[in-house]
């Protein structure tokens, strides 16, 4: 039998935790031979509910889970962890951006940074899923100088699979036809879906879709789909959020398909012009708990120009957070 892998979720008791520690239990994210050692950490407040998380995971009699730690201490949640998924800070409601989280959210990925720092395992893989994802990131593995930063993530993968699923309706297709989608930048209105090397079971996807419908509806559609989600259920993104959490983190651990890449929140290293240090959605292509950025790609002038407004807001959230740095 396989050493259990120790996986920290915070936020466990809240929406996505809630969808996603289950998954996790179930063999979804690290194969069905991969037992697991759950670490939910909440905050003391919702340690009631936590609890609750705690009675649902025993009823489930999974075979895979050979402990659950419940803890709002970062020294428990964090210890020797090798997967620490981010997710416990507060969501937005109707009329915010994402970028409006950063004054009360920021803070907690700089004390979780230190936390991974000290009590993690040495090969420790974070992602960061709470909001402004792409910026906590950047900010947690500043704060945690003794891991390499390529080991700090956020996810992006969201986008990529928001934009895989409006293709394939649009096309007629399925979303496993859909492969090699980008969504560059910052998890925002700003993120930049790309369909230049994207195909349709084979077919490359600008050739199927009107250029007018990916640059008016596609593009903005992506973009804004967070909001609309919010608009719709009066809550962010849950159950595709933790989908879209299982995905990143299956890929990063077991590797991407033959053929394909996936979108994800890494520090860029100057790859495409993007200013090193930023944590920017590249296409990337995983394998064992490492990623690769796909290098070479021909982007469009219309692609350079969308990439750099992302890139500027980066910079800019990277400003407003300077003292966590
Ligand atoms: P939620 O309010 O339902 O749950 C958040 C939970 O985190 C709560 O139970 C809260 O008690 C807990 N928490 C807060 N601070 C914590 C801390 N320091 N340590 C441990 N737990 C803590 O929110 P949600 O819908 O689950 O969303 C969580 C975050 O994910 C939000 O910031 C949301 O904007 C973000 N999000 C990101 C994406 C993405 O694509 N990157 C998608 C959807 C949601
Ligand atoms: C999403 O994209 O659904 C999440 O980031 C939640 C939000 O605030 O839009």
């Amino acid at each position: 039998m396989k050493k259990p892998l120790k996986v920290t979720i915070t936020g466990a008791a809240g929406n996505i935790g809630y969808a996603l520690a289950f998954r996790v239990a179930a063999g979804d994210v690290f194969g069905p031979d991969q037992p697991v050692i759950l670490q939910l950490m909440e905050l003391p407040m919702t340690m009631g509910p936590l609890g609750g998380v705690g009675m649902e995971m025993e009823d489930c009699a999974f075979p895979l889970v050979h402990d659950v730690v419940l803890t709002d201490d970062p020294k428990v949640g964090f210890r020797d962890t090798d997967y620490a998924l981010l997710v416990g800070a507060k969501p937005r409601t109707k009329g915010m951006e994402r970028s409006d989280l950063i004054s009360e959210n920021a803070r907690i990925f700089s004390t979780q940074g230190r936390a991974i720092n000290e009590y993690a395992s040495r090969e420790v893989r974070v992602m960061v899923v709470g909001n402004p994802a792409n910026t906590n990131a950047m900010i947690a593995a500043a704060n945690a100088p003794d891991l390499p930063r390529e080991r700090f993530t956020a996810m992006a993968r969201l986008d990529h699979n928001r934009a895989i699923g409006m293709l394939a309706k649009k096309t007629g297709a399925l979303p496993g036809d859909v492969k090699r989608m980008i969504v560059w930048g910052n998890h925002s209105p700003t993120m930049h879906t790309d369909l230049t090397h994207c195909t349709v079971k084979g077919q490359p996807a600008m050739g199927l879709v009107p250029e007018d419908w990916y640059r008016e509806v596609m593009v903005p559609t992506v973009q804004r789909r967070g909001a609309a989600v919010i608009e719709a259920r009066g809550a962010s993104s849950a159950a595709s959020a933790a989908a879209s959490v299982v995905d990143h983190v299956r890929d990063w651990f077991l590797g991407t398909p033959e053929g394909d890449w996936v979108s994800m929140g890494v520090h860029s290293d100057g790859s495409y012009g993007i200013q090193e240090g930023l944590v920017y959605s590249f296409p990337v292509t995983c394998k064992a708990g490492t990623y690769q950025i796909v290098p070479g790609l021909e982007v469009t002038a219309f692609g350079t120009e969308r990439m750099k407004v992302t890139e500027k807001e980066l910079q800019d959230e990277r400003a407003v957070v300077a003292d966590l740095l």
